[in-house]
């Protein structure tokens, strides 16, 4: 993805949110203190007008949007039972670990990913370019 011998701007705390030095897919965010986030937790986070569902789950961050693909409801609200999110609106279900409609993976479209890195206490958002707000 990116060339570490180019001169290219890397994604990292360094480049968070200074428009000259992050590059054209994105850029990282500072999104909280890990201990915010304990584990089995599901929680909403706005960062630069996005909204984000973030989890904690066996140690492991994951972010996604915090979008039902079915009809476009929130996420967060919904129950966590065994590494899953149901949805509270319709019942969808969708894996933590991968995103994807655990119920109809061939004909409904998986969560929206994002990167998230735990870097000592602080954990980091990648808010890609090319998502728009949700
Ligand atoms: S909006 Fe989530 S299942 Fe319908």
């Amino acid at each position: 993805m990116f060339d570490s011998s180019s001169d290219q701007p890397q994604p990292g705390p360094n480049n968070a949110g200074n428009p000259e030095t992050a590059d054209a897919q994105g850029h990282w965010v500072l999104l909280g203190r890990a201990d915010d986030f304990p584990e089995g937790s599901l929680s909403p986070a706005t960062v630069e007008g996005r909204t984000l569902m973030v989890c904690r789950l066996d140690g492991r961050f994951h972010a996604w949007a915090d979008y039902c693909p079915h009809a476009g409801r929130p996420l967060h609200d919904g129950a966590m039972h065994e590494g899953r999110v149901i949805c509270r609106h319709h019942g969808n279900t969708y894996c933590l670990a991968t995103g994807r409609n655990v119920d109809d993976p061939r004909n409904e479209p998986p969560l929206k990913r994002y990167k998230i890195e735990q870097r000592g206490d602080e954990l980091w958002v990648f808010l890609h370019a090319m998502f728009s707000a949700t």
